[in-house]
């Protein structure tokens, strides 16, 4: 399309403007699930409020109220930013979605630079939360505002959501969405969100469905305190021996999950279905360099993608109370407490999989006959969520990806869960897309996260022209 050739001229020449404002925004150290940085969370939000408000948009503060922080302690949730830019009834209207907040982040985990220092190194940027969601939701502002600078009419109206809370589980989203239904979001028609990645490191992609997700604690409480295992050992059951037990009953080492009833819960295979992800271009060998490992679970690309796009996964993530220093302490914990994950595909719910897995551990709990307590805490999950790759906002971010890339894209569902991706969808009815700018080897939540130059620059420009796209539709 030629009539964006300035537009995307424009992009090109400030590439260095754009760098900076997201080192900017980098240094801000948003981790939503840090009790000890909820002002720079807040700081965040006010920080991508400033950027509505300079590119014209109407901006509104919703404040969520209070949280339980899994520590016990009562914090204030950060701010959703509300934005509004345009309302001519001529015009479609499309809502973004994205989240200011970020994962945690040590130099001691790993990280070869600070992480809250964006670093350039080879034409990629380094730093926690570039990718994920940093570049992204700068990039929606850059889009308008390159609009606004070479004199074109922003084509569509447009209303912002951006989230601080999204890494810590979204609290009170859902029903601030609900509650908005017929007020902020009852003129959208088509949402876009830019959150997620490329499924390899040469393509776009467009993205139809998300894993859901339930996450579990697992509590073995035993005697009043820690134990010394020479005086103690051989005679108490031990709370670490009795969790280990447990965990091991779950999955086995090639990922099938043990719970019994759990595969009655999967919606069946299709051919149609089956052929879809038949046509993805992808190289198990690129993934495999890219994380450095050896051999996959899964080594044929098409059992690949539906290990991880249809089938549930579970992670076992750690176990809090355990000894875990350094050296060879001889203690018997008296409590841990145990945690793992399962990714949910369609037609899993929640809450039938939490009861699932809680009466499996209880009968197997039982079945050890310890007299340890056990308790088992599940907050509320997030649902699957399988879109239509034919809908026509599906096309328009096509035509996008053709005119930035000059290629088809592929059409992928993700491992990896957008909650609220879902209650936009049930709440107007209107058709989510996922559009996303990084790589799949951005490492997105892991050390060293990054975005490649070119993937912000031209997501720019591919957020750009889906604004024209969708606006002819
Ligand atoms: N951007 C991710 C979602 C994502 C992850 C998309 C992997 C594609 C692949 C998002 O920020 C995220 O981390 N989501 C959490 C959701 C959870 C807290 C409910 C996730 O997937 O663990
Ligand atoms: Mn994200
Ligand atoms: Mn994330």
């Amino acid at each position: 399309m030629s009539d964006l050739k300035n537009y995307f001229k424009y992009i090109d020449e400030n590439k260095e403007f754009y760098i900076d404002e997201l080192a900017k925004a980098i240094s801000i150290k948003s981790v939503s699930g840090d009790v000890s940085r909820v002002s720079e969370v807040e700081k965040m939000g006010e920080k991508m409020e400033s950027h509505l408000r300079d590119i014209g948009s109407k901006t509104i503060i919703r404040n969520l109220g209070q949280y339980t922080h899994p520590n016990g302690k009562t914090l204030g949730l950060p701010s959703v930013i509300f934005g509004q830019l345009g309302s001519d009834s001529s015009k479609k209207t499309v809502c973004v979605y994205g989240h200011y907040d970020v994962q945690p982040a040590e130099e001691s985990d790993g990280w070869d630079t600070d992480p809250f220092v964006l670093t350039r190194k080879d034409s990629k940027l380094y730093g926690r939360g570039v990718s994920d969601d940093k570049a992204p939701i700068l990039a929606w502002i850059w889009a308008v505002q390159a609009y606004q600078k070479v004199g074109l009419e922003v084509p569509v109206n447009i209303k912002f959501i951006f989230e601080g809370m999204e890494e810590s589980g979204s609290v009170g989203l859902d029903d601030l969405i609900n509650r908005e239904a017929d007020q902020f979001l009852k003129d959208v028609d088509y949402f876009c969100i830019s959150d997620n990645y490329w499924l390899g490191t040469r393509k776009p992609c467009l993205t139809y469905g998300l894993r859901g997700l339930v996450y579990f604690f697992v509590e073995i409480e035993g005697a009043h305190a820690d134990l010394h295992s020479g005086v103690f050992g051989g005679v108490v059951h031990e709370p670490m021996t009795d969790l280990i037990h447990l965990f091991s009953k779950l999955i086995t080492s090639d990922g099938k999950l043990l719970i019994p009833g759990i595969s009655n819960t999967v919606a069946p295979l299709t051919e149609k279905e089956l052929e879809l992800y038949k046509k993805v271009d992808f190289s198990i060998e690129d993934f495999k360099r890219s994380i450095k490992v050896g051999k996959c679970i899964q080594e044929n690309p098409v059992d690949f993608h539906m290990a991880r796009w249809r089938y549930p996964s579970l992670s076992i993530h750690g176990i809090q109370g355990a000894f875990s220093g350094e050296g060879s302490k001889t203690v018997i914990p008296c409590k841990v407490t145990g945690k793992f994950s399962i990714r949910l595909v369609p037609n899993q719910e929640p809450e039938k999989i939490q009861a699932l897995v809680s009466d499996f551990l209880k009968t197997e709990f039982a079945g050890l006959q310890s007299p340890n307590k056990l308790h088992i805490y599940s907050p509320e999950g997030g649902m699957p969520w399988v879109s239509d790759p034919d809908h026509p906002n599906y096309m328009a971010g096509k035509r996008a990806i053709q005119q930035v890339y000059g290629v088809e894209p592929d059409f992928t569902r993700e491992g990896g869960s957008i909650p609220v991706a879902l209650t936009f969808e049930k709440a107007t009815g209107r058709n989510v897309l996922l559009l996303p700018l990084g790589r799949g080897d951005d490492g997105a939540h892991s050390v060293n996260e990054k975005i490649d130059e070119s993937n912000y620059i031209n997501g720019i420009k591919l957020l750009g022209a889906y604004l024209q796209e969708v606006s002819k539709l």
